[in-house]
């Protein structure tokens, strides 16, 4: 019997998804409990890339469960175009994805506005938060504003048209008087809904009680992180971070659990640091060494294809990842990475900042850090990076 959570500890793409993989071979369920299809986890099978986003990691593997828990922002456009990718590639979906009724629904109007306010922000000349442009922000908004839509709200077809509807009219209002944008078009995406409702809520279930039950018969359960830490709503950069938490309370109210679910945390780590969007990073390399470790680490957003700011590994980051999410277990990927580097270096503290210590992380103190390197001997073993 036993549930272990696995977590970004940097500022995402860590490798959570091939790690996720590689335990699924053993576990009888997995679920995802934040974030939504702005995550890319990319997981190589036989020689083939997958890259997965809102689906869970384990669907790669056997016959698990594979869950969305309602801390999940779910594109049904989006789901539908993931599913069809992976049963291209004769990976069983049905029945064994599973989706929790109160996950929030995101809808193109949320794609619309997140888009238009990162151009605003930009020709206001504030830095734009380089999200994926995937509506993750806008659609979290509504599910706090108390406004979005569930998938339990496609029961009622008629009352769900009418709250979209008056969704759309929203944000619309927004995108045409705010930002002088296009609107976004409801109808099409209530067709596109509407057309896909059956198979929809044929995967619609209680994912906290089917969690509940699992941990009765002594299942292995993973829950499936998504981002980073670093990344994260309270605790991460902000406000250049992601709308949900990250950290270890977001599986408790994201899954539908209680703490005593959690036997093990593992966090994943990166043995140096890449970050893609905006933001502070202090351990960021630009020139040649910056260079290598992107080339090396082929690092380029799974989701955007932007390319991955590169630095040192910082210790200070996670370090405090570590203490956050009480991280009992440590999984440090892409060490091969490293090799041909004469000199390596780890950033053991800042200088500067806000006091003694400089952990206070928001965008504005952490722009001031001076990061402290300890220098080790590298090493040149002649191994492919990858
Ligand atoms: P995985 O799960 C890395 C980043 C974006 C941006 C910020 C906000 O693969 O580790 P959002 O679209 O969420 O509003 O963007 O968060 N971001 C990620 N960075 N890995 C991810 O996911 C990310 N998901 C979001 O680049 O800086
Ligand atoms: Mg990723």
């Amino acid at each position: 019997m036993a549930g272990t959570l696995v977590l970004g500890l940097q500022w995402g793409d860590e490798g959570k998804g091939k790690i996720v993989d590689f335990l699924a071979q053993r576990a009888d369920a997995v679920v995802r409990f934040q974030g939504g299809h702005n995550a890319g986890h990319t997981i190589t099978v036989g020689g083939d890339e997958v890259i997965l986003h809102l689906i869970p990691s384990g669907i790669l593997h056997g016959d698990g469960e594979c869950l969305i828990g309602n801390g999940v922002v779910v594109s049904p456009s989006h789901l539908r175009e993931e599913i069809e990718m992976l049963e291209s590639r004769r990976i069983k979906v049905h029945p064994r994805l599973r989706i929790s009724p109160e996950c929030p629904l995101l809808f193109s109007c949320h794609r619309a506005v997140d888009l238009a306010r990162e151009k605003a922000r930009q020709a206001g000349g504030d830095e734009a938060i380089g999200t994926t442009g995937r509506g993750i922000g806008p659609a979290y908004e509504d599910k706090v504003a108390r406004r979005a839509l569930r998938l339990s709200d496609l029961l009622d077809e008629r009352a769900f048209a009418e709250r979209l509807e008056a969704l759309f009219a929203h944000h619309n209002f927004d995108l045409e008087q705010r930002y002088r944008a296009e609107p976004a078009d409801f109808r099409a995406e209530l067709d596109a809904v509407l057309d896909w409702r059956d198979a929809l809520l044929e995967m619609a279930d209680d994912v906290s009680a089917r969690l509940a039950r699992l941990r009765e018969c002594g299942a292995e359960v993973l829950f499936e992180g998504a981002q980073g830490t670093m990344l994260d709503n309270d605790h991460g950069t902000y406000p250049f971070v992601t709308s949900s938490n990250t950290s270890i309370g977001a599986a408790v109210t994201g899954a539908g659990v209680p703490l005593s679910h959690f036997d093990r945390v593992l966090g994943v780590a990166k043995a140096y640091t890449t970050r893609v969007g905006n933001g502070p990073f202090p351990t960021e390399l630009g020139g040649s060494t910056g260079a290598h470790l992107a080339r090396q680490g082929n690092e380029f957003g799974a989701t955007t294809r932007r390319k991955r700011r590169c630095g040192w590994f910082d210790a200070v980051a996670v370090r405090k990842a570590v203490a956050l999410n009480g991280v009992d277990r440590l999984c440090l990927t892409k060490l091969d990475v490293l090799d041909g580097l004469e000199t390596l270096r780890l950033c053991t503290g800042y200088r500067g900042g806000h006091g003694q210590g400089a952990q206070v992380y928001s965008a504005r103190a952490c722009a001031a850090y001076e990061p402290e390197y300890e220098e080790l001997p590298g090493w040149s073993a002649g191994v492919a990076a990858g």
